[in-house]
């Protein structure tokens, strides 16, 4: 298992939002969260981030403990997070925004980002705040990969995009896991996730619910009306 999270609980004062979160990543697969607004799932990956400390459980990366770490320490230990308001610097060119984040030793270059997304390479002397919002969510997610990781964790990257620029996102996953990367992606549209996960975890009021192949979640209509209000 590449990434294990176990039990995991989170308060947000005397609010009791994670009880008991357990999921896991294997090397190379994409999981996917689902779960109706405020069911937990962004608390999830903060709380795997180091961002919302949890009061209890623990977060094992390749076997070595990294629970409730500062976040810059996760990052470094090889987990990325692409925040669902992409956090692009508007004042910097695409270019800047990359460098900024480049490690030396990453495995991933500039170069290697571009190859990844031809379209962004083309854009960038432009500003943070000229590109739109997919040209962002590429570059978002450029920049989780130059600081090296083996884990990347994206909160809703398909919202308030096109669907021919979903198409660009989920083939980008694609290509990551086959090299891969592990991918923990946190959706509210259904059909994206069922589209690139390998399997999903439903979460509902912070409690997982269901945990399955994509497959098997495809076809439980029930389910899906009943924890996420839309059916397959
Ligand atoms: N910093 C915070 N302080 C207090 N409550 C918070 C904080 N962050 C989130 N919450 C609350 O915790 C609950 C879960 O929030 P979370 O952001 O994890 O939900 P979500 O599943 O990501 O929802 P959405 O689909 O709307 O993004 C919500 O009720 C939210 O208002
Ligand atoms: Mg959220």
């Amino acid at each position: 298992m590449h990434l294990e999270i176990k039990n995991l609980h989170t308060y947000y004062g005397l609010v009791h939002m994670l009880k008991g979160v357990t999921l896991n990543v294997n090397e190379g697969e994409i999981i996917s969260i689902l779960g109706r607004n405020g069911a937990g799932k962004t608390t999830t990956i903060k709380s795997i981030m180091g961002l919302a400390p949890s009061s209890e459980g623990s977060v094992i990366l390749k076997g070595e403990e990294i629970t409730n770490f500062e976040p810059h320490e996760v990052a470094k230990k090889g987990i990325s997070f692409v925040p669902a308001s992409r956090g692009i610097f508007s004042t910097l060119t695409a270019y800047e925004n990359l460098k900024i984040f480049h490690l030396k030793h990453s495995k991933w270059n500039i170069d290697d980002v571009f190859k990844l997304f031809p379209k962004l390479e083309k854009l960038k002397f432009r500003n943070g705040n000229s590109l739109s919002g997919g040209e962002q969510q590429m570059l978002a997610i450029g920049r989780s990969l130059v600081i090296n990781p083996s884990v990347i964790m994206l909160d809703e990257p398909s919202q308030g995009l096109a669907p021919m620029i979903v198409e660009d996102v989920k083939e980008m996953l694609l290509k990551l896991k086959k090299e891969g990367m592990s991918i923990i992606l946190v959706e509210q549209n259904l059909q994206t996730a069922l589209d690139v996960a390998d399997r999903v975890y439903i979460l509902d009021q912070g409690e997982i619910v269901f945990e399955g192949k994509s497959q098997e979640l495809s076809k439980n209509k029930k389910l899906t009306l009943k924890f996420l209000g839309v059916s397959t």
